[in-house]
């Protein structure tokens, strides 16, 4: 059975395909130009994808030999899952493994603009050090406030235990269910949509983008926020108008923004948000520890592995395969 890797993941992952006994493809080169890609996965039974190429009803159509997809990584937007359910493809992702690391990366942002740290940092790089000045780039704390999460499951059970435990912030969340856990556990409040923007001091996305979601924090929300709110997205850009973002920030709508993730992505450098003392962009970086990345290799191996020997993937993003 060939598996074909686009990209180099830790050795954990390839060691553990071999041992089972797959033959493990990879590209000669990096960067494969789409039409290679597409090549490569015509001649292989099963992908491990490392990235966001887009498994659509095209695809599906132009490499019929693709029996399995394991994803290195928990978001699985750029897959038609409803098309690969048709085609009885099993899509395998990463959950659990990125959690810490990615809710690692929310905590840190909110902390980065409550404190303006990627502003300061430019000053002192720019030899702008400047004096002692009591009104001068201040920051605001965070105790007590109000964190709200859009999408509490794994990675925001993180990100909000992660605020209460820090700062005793209040959990607010909307989601599609209740989270009972959080709930119990971090004394979090279900509310409705309207009453999460405009209670929460810090808003934090934390859920699977679903394209009828696209651009859902725009204008007309983020005109309802707390002026001196920050608003983080760690989850997917397409959440977000960046444009309408921009806006909001420069005419003081809300406080601050840190992005792991951009709308589009990656964000051109002349992007005028990149300007603003009040923002910080990282570029993608949540999963991004070695122990997140040899985990999502572990866990990506697995599926592949549970795949070949007829099972079920541990972690599946369509589990209604199983039922066809
Ligand atoms: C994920 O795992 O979904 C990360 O965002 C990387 O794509």
């Amino acid at each position: 059975m060939k598996v074909f890797i686009n990209k180099r993941i830790p050795e954990i992952g390839v060691k553990m395909l071999e041992e089972a006994g797959l033959e493990v493809i990879f590209p000669t080169h990096d960067n494969l130009p789409p039409e290679e890609w597409l090549k490569y996965c015509q001649n292989a039974d099963a992908i491990l994808n490392v990235g966001h190429n887009k498994f659509d009803r095209d695809f599906f159509g132009q490499c019929p030999n693709v029996k399995a997809i394991a994803l290195y990584s928990v978001g699985f937007d750029h897959v038609d899952i409803k098309e690969a359910s048709q085609k009885n493809i099993p899509i395998g992702n990463t959950p659990d493994v990125l959690s810490r690391a990615t809710s690692d990366v929310a905590f840190l942002l909110m902390q980065s603009v409550a404190r303006r740290a990627s502003f300061n940092f430019q000053k002192v790089k720019d030899g702008n050090w400047g004096d002692f000045d009591p009104l001068h780039a201040l920051g605001q704390e965070l105790y007590g406030k109000t964190l709200g999460v859009f999408g509490l499951g794994r990675i925001g059970f993180e990100m909000a235990e992660k605020c209460k435990k820090a700062f005793d912030m209040k959990i607010i969340y909307h989601n599609r269910h209740h989270n009972e856990e959080a709930e119990k556990e971090l004394n979090a409040t279900y509310v409705s949509f309207e009453e999460l923007i405009e209670q929460s001091d810090v808003l934090s996305i934390h859920a699977n983008f679903v394209p009828d979601q696209k651009d859902l924090f725009n204008a007309s929300v983020f005109e309802k926020m707390k002026p001196d709110s920050i608003f983080i997205n760690t989850a997917r850009g397409g959440f977000h108008d960046q444009k309408d973002l921009y806006e909001a920030l420069i005419s003081k709508q809300i406080w601050g923004a840190g992005l792991d993730v951009t709308n589009p992505e990656p964000i051109s450098k002349d992007d005028p948000i990149l300007e603003l003392s009040s923002v910080c962009v990282l570029p993608h970086i949540g999963s991004a520890t070695i122990e997140a990345r040899n985990g999502m290799a572990k866990v990506a191996a697995e599926n592949i592995i549970a795949f070949t020997k007829g099972e079920k993937m541990p972690n599946c993003a369509n589990p209604e395969v199983y039922n066809i």
